[in-house]
């Protein structure tokens, strides 16, 4: 989960309707409005950034039909080891209380002509793919396939509610094993209509992504909240990047972006997920040996441009800002 500004003018205060376990570790929110006005409407893949106890924001998708309007749910994985976010949340949000969250908004979004859809939802990622699903049967239906890999039993969370959907679904297992990882190469090897939709782990994303260069640009999209597609890797090393063929050298450690750097250098610069999924800070380079940690640009498009929220370079990297 991101650390998102978001001024408190622009928040919503909700009420936490509903705050009880969705399984092991995963903690469903109802939000509603103290006077059970109508809320903001939002469309499949949409998230809430949320002003957790703490006072950090944190995005969450949301998980109920987009049809409704009287609440928005959420399901929040409790990160133990993570930066405190979701478990102030858990701990401190007994349904009664009153949560500060933004209007709705999707990085993750649906596309609502498509024929046909293949989802793979890898734990807690199950969320924005449950919204998708339900407002495709709400709107009459159209052949989907789902697969929602997860641990164990216990750690599925909307087991019964996606049983009750029906459908090409499955749900897999790896009891924390890789050699029990599914194997959804049958699954992509021949390219076809469908859009493809992954939620979940990065390395879920990596081999989705893997296996599915054969198939049609845009057909695959994927959302990444909260996994460490922005944590250093153990061999990450600083680098410098220039703002521009004429720009000074700016330095680059270890767990800091290119956005990082260049914002604290005084350069206005657009962003949105900060993960690396959406493509808003994509910049051209003009050199250097770029380190792409992005999941939305093809082979051909990072000859000439990278996610500067995510990929880092080796030496010296020159954008064409
Ligand atoms: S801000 Fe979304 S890819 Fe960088």
């Amino acid at each position: 989960m991101l650390d998102l500004p978001a001024p408190d003018a622009e928040l919503m205060t909700l009420r936490v309707a509903r705050a009880e376990p969705a399984a092991d570790g995963v903690q469903l929110f109802e939000l509603r409005h103290p006077e059970d006005a109508p809320l903001p409407a939002f469309t499949p893949g949409s998230h809430l950034a949320v002003r957790v106890p703490s006072g950090a924001m944190r995005n969450y998708s949301l998980c109920n039909d987009p049809h409704e309007r009287d609440r928005y749910v959420i399901a929040v994985k409790r990160e133990e080891n993570g930066r405190g976010g979701s478990v102030a949340l858990i701990d401190g949000t007994p349904p009664g209380a009153t949560l500060q969250v933004s209007a709705p908004r999707n990085l993750f979004e649906l596309d609502t002509r498509a024929p046909e859809y293949i989802f793979v939802a890898g734990g807690i990622g199950i969320t924005p793919i449950l919204a998708m699903i339900r407002y495709l049967q709400a709107e009459g239906g159209k052949p989907f396939r789902l697969f929602y890999l997860t641990r164990n039993s216990a750690s599925t969370a909307f087991r019964e509610d996606i049983a009750a959907i029906g459908g090409s679904i499955v749900i897999h297992h790896d009891e924390g094993d890789p050699d029990q990882a599914y194997d959804l190469w049958p699954v992509f090897e021949e390219p076809g209509r469908a859009q493809i939709y992954c939620c979940g782990p990065r390395p879920l994303m990596d081999a989705v992504r893997d296996m599915t260069g054969h198939w049609p640009e845009n057909a695959v999209h994927f959302e990444d909240f909260g996994s460490d597609l922005v944590r250093p890797r153990a061999d990450d090393q600083p680098f410098t990047v220039c703002a521009g063929a004429e720009a000074a050298p700016l330095d680059v450690p270890v767990g800091t972006t290119i956005l990082e750097v260049l914002r604290a250098h005084g350069r206005t610069l657009p962003s949105s997920c900060e993960s690396g999924t959406c493509g808003t800070c994509r910049t051209r380079y003009l050199s250097g040996e770029v380190d792409h940690r992005d999941m939305v640009l093809t082979e051909a498009e990072r000859q000439e441009a990278l996610m500067i929220c995510v990929s880092r370079a080796r030496g010296t990297l020159v954008l064409d800002l």
